[in-house]
């Protein structure tokens, strides 16, 4: 009987090292000739130490439609949960040294097990993906099974954080669930997502290209804005994978956990007094604001290389972490386009999902002109970032820093579409359009006629800016709360989020809104 016993412990130890082994020495040394790391090397330096629990590591496939495929212990997949600096998220990390981390039906399984296990406990999910899409052998099956992780992505979402990291391959129909997912990291010249190859590129359009300049992390991160952040190996995506976790709250019911950065409430910074230049077309760079402000200058921008006009990240304030969202005058003058819509209204609609209160610095000259963006659809995604703001229930406050004009100003957090406090420096200037515009409209006439059209367009501009292109019009009216003093920007701040941290907000009663997607 004991004799059993001890072959059946035997079993459990030979199964465990050949799921450990994964696809073997010659493999794994290929992986390495890449520059990645194997499936479970990610996972030790994304998780505490000790702290990774596995899940299903003897679960195998059941050979695939064709019959005679070999079966892995694992499946090409590892998951399971562990601890970020104590806090648990769920992982799963495919392999790509068993059969080039192909997804069966057993792979699958594994990975929505801690996917709903994830949304039971409120943890976030954390998918590291190394992979040849669908395993060919298992046929409709392995469709069928990345349809119930696409059903998983989209029921979690809103829910638990949801965090993608493409380390390898990721193509075909695949691309689509991380793209479902709150962030997407990518790692630079060993990662590529398309939903065709170029090998059928080729055949359909006749272009030659190579991976990396068809879906790399390059492309991505700057052109189609598919992935959120970049990184130059895989030891540093994971990195930053933690340290977007610590700015998060683990469920859609819980706060971002407090982070008491030692740097005080009541600091002020005279050089912000400053920061504006005198000439209104002059630019300026408002990564000097958001550093200015923030608890120990620390700031995890989102989407750093795409859609530059516009900054999106997570900081800190108070220790409590916020959303930031700032025009960016030093790129496109700060100009809202489509893109910058779209990559600041997803931006809001996270936060406003998981409980971070959302700070718009705002600078913006307008809308971009043109026919590009009108017929790009500047109308659809403008109207996208106006939605996200509008429906956030969120702690909401706004600082105009300096241009706040036309239909952009209202999308930008105004106090108009309900954000809850809103201050303008001394340099504000809230109006319909700016200066220039506005003077060629209203005294045209009297310009055309002129002797010196020139001289009297200055002087009308002139006039236009005295009359409203500062904030105090729009305080008279009570439009803005206070016009405050650059250098106290952090301690406003920092006293309103805590005296909104009691905000409640009530939405009308129905199914969901129709966001203009
Ligand atoms: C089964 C696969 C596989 C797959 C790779 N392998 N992809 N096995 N199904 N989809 C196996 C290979 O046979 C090989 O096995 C091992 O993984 C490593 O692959 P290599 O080709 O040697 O590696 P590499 O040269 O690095 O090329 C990687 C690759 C290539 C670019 C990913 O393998 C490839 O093109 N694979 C097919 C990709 C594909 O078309 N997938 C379907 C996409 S459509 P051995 O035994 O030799 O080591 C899709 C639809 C999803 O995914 C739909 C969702 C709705």
């Amino acid at each position: 009987m004991r004799m059993q016993y001890e072959a059946t412990l035997e079993t459990l130890e030979n199964l465990r090292a050949e799921s450990i082994a994964a696809g073997g020495a010659e493999k794994i040394n290929a992986q390495h000739r890449k520059g990645k790391l194997t499936a479970r090397e990610r996972i030790d330096l994304l998780v505490d130490d000790d702290s990774f629990e596995e899940f299903d590591v003897l679960k195998t496939g059941r050979g695939g439609a064709l019959g005679s495929e070999p079966t892995y212990a694992g499946d090409g997949v590892i998951a399971g949960h562990g601890a970020i600096d104590g806090r648990e998220v769920f992982v799963f990390s495919q392999d790509f040294t068993v059969m080039g981390g192909s997804l069966g039906e057993a792979h699958a399984q594994k990975i929505c097990k801690v996917m709903d296990l994830a949304v039971k406990v409120g943890a976030p999910i954390i998918g590291l993906s190394d992979s040849g899409g669908a395993r060919i052998q298992e046929g409709v099956d392995a469709l069928a099974a990345y349809g119930e992780i696409f059903h998983r992505n989209v029921r979690a979402s809103g829910v638990v954080p949801q965090i993608s990291c493409i380390m390898g391959p990721c193509a075909g129909g695949a691309v689509y669930s991380p793209s479902i997912t709150d962030f997407v990291f990518m790692v630079r010249e060993s990662s590529y997502m398309f939903v065709t190859g170029p090998s059928v590129v080729k055949t359909v359009t006749h272009q030659e290209i190579t991976s990396e300049d068809l879906g790399g992390a390059q492309i991505h991160a700057q052109k189609s804005g598919v992935a959120h952040f970049i990184a130059s190996n895989d030891v540093l995506c994971l990195r930053e994978v933690r340290r977007l976790v610590n700015y998060l709250p683990s469920n859609f019911r819980q706060r971002a956990p407090m982070m008491d950065l030692r740097d005080p409430a009541d600091r002020i910074d005279p050089a912000l007094d400053y920061l504006v230049p005198e000439n209104p077309n002059q630019s300026y760079d408002m990564n000097v604001l958001i550093h200015s402000i923030l608890d120990g200058a620390e700031f995890m921008e989102v989407h750093p290389g795409f859609a530059r006009n516009i900054i999106c990240g997570f900081g800190r304030l108070g220790g409590q972490t916020i959303g930031l969202v700032a025009n960016q005058p030093a790129v496109l003058a700060g100009v809202l386009d489509s893109d910058a819509s779209f990559k600041a209204g997803r931006f809001v609609r996270f936060c406003d999902a998981f409980n971070i209160p959302l700070i718009a610095l705002v600078d913006v000259p307008g809308f971009m002109p043109g026919p590009d963006q009108e017929h790009g659809g500047i109308i659809r995604h403008g109207a996208k970032l106006l939605y996200a703001f509008t429906e956030a229930t969120v702690p909401r406050i706004t600082v105009i820093v300096r241009k706040a004009y036309g239909g952009a100003y209202l999308v930008m957090n105004s106090k108009h579409i309900h954000c809850d406090v809103n201050y303008a420096w001394p340099t504000a200037e809230i109006a319909v359009m700016g200066p220039k515009g506005a003077a060629e409209v209203i005294f045209r006439r009297e310009i055309q006629s002129a002797e010196d059209p020139e001289t009297v367009l200055n002087e009308k501009m002139a006039h236009y800016r005295r009359t409203f292109a500062n904030p105090f019009l729009a305080a008279k009216r009570g439009y803005i709360d206070d016009v405050i003093f650059p250098r106290d920007t952090r301690h406003r701040l920092i006293r309103t989020l805590q005296v909104l941290e009691g905000k409640e907000a009530k939405r009308p009663e129905r199914k969901h809104g129709n966001i203009p997607l």
